[in-house]
Formats: structure tokens, sequence, C-alpha cells
């Protein structure tokens, strides 16, 4: 398990968060099931609090990891408490209108907010991410960094 980690790691921190333009058009995979995303979506919303503090837990652990926290502080949006709060607000506004909308289809606010945030991170890791070449050293919102943030928050 731990190789397997540790390989995963290696190879997932070289490669970037976002590879292409990010465009409104977003293709719905084929294997996408509707019916379960709306039964997962009534389970969040009876379950509201519980999702949202496990959310917030695992948001405390990942500031520990090194590659993740130094992004966040580059942008100055987490430089104080205020705006901490700010910035953490709006994640939380954010999150919920993911659980609630239809982030699939292009005419609803909540894909509006996700093709956003994409945004934000491509932007971010173009930044921080000058002159280093992908797969030969670790990037900035790198792969790695992405799945262990959907596995830990
Ligand atoms: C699937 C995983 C992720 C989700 C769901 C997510 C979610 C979000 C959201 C909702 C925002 C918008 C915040 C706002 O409106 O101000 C945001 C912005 C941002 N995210 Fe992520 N994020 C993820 C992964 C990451 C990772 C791995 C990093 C760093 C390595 C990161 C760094 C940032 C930065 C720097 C911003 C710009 C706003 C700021 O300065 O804090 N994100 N993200």
């Amino acid at each position: 398990m731990n190789n397997r980690f540790d390989h995963f790691e290696q190879i997932g921190s070289k490669v970037l968060c976002e590879k292409n333009d990010i465009s409104d058009k977003t293709s719905v995979p084929q294997w996408l099931d509707k019916d379960k995303i709306r039964r997962a979506q009534s389970l969040a919303k009876n379950h509201f609090f519980g999702v949202f503090f496990a959310h917030l837990s695992g948001l405390i652990l990942l500031v520990h990891i090194k590659s993740i926290l130094i992004p966040l502080i580059s942008t100055g949006n987490s430089r104080s408490v205020a705006h901490l709060f700010g910035r953490y607000l709006r994640t939380l506004v954010r999150v919920k209108s993911w659980y609630e909308g239809d982030i699939w289809d292009p005419n609803h606010q909540s894909h509006q907010s996700v093709v956003q945030v994409r945004k934000m991170h491509t932007k971010v890791s173009k930044d921080l991410n000058k002159g280093k070449e992908e797969m030969a050293e670790e990037m900035s919102l790198s792969q790695f960094d992405m799945t262990v943030t959907q596995f830990g928050a």
C-alpha cells in the first residue's frame, strides 16, 4: 500500500492539474448516472452539517501538506484571519451550490461556478509553474494535490 502511495505521489506530483484551457463546454462522461447524483444530493441535503463538518476537518489536515499550503498562501487570500474567513465562506457557498445544482449543465449557475474555480486553479498553477518542465520536476497544483484534496476535503 505504502509503495503504491509513494509511486502515486512521485508521478502525480509532476503532472499538472489542468492541462487545457478551460472552456464552458464540458463533456458529460458516458457513465454519469444523474439519478444516482440526485440521490446523493438529497442525502447530502439531509446531512448538511455532517458533510460540511467532514469537509472542514479535511481542510484542516490538508493545509499541513506543504505543496497545498504554498499555493494557498501565494495568492494573498489567506493572509489574515479576516481574509481566511472570506475565502472559506466563499468556498462553502460555492461547494454548497455544487451539491444542490447541476454542475454538468452549462446554463446552470453551479456549472459556471465550477468553471470559474478551474480557471482560478489554472491561473495560480501557471504563475507558480513558470519555467518548470512537466514530468521532469514537481509541479504546483499537481494531480497528486488534487487527488488528496478530493479525498481529504
Ligand atoms: C478537488 C479539489 C479542490 C477543490 C474542490 C477546490 C475548491 C476551490 C474553490 C471552491 C475555490 C474558490 C475559492 C473562492 O471563491 O475564493 C478554490 C480556489 C483556489 N484553490 Fe482550490 N480546490 C481544490 C484543490 C486545490 C488544491 C490542491 C490547491 C493547492 C495546491 C488549491 C488552491 C486554490 C487556490 C490558490 C485558489 C484561489 C483562491 C485563493 O487564493 O485561495 N485548490 N478552490
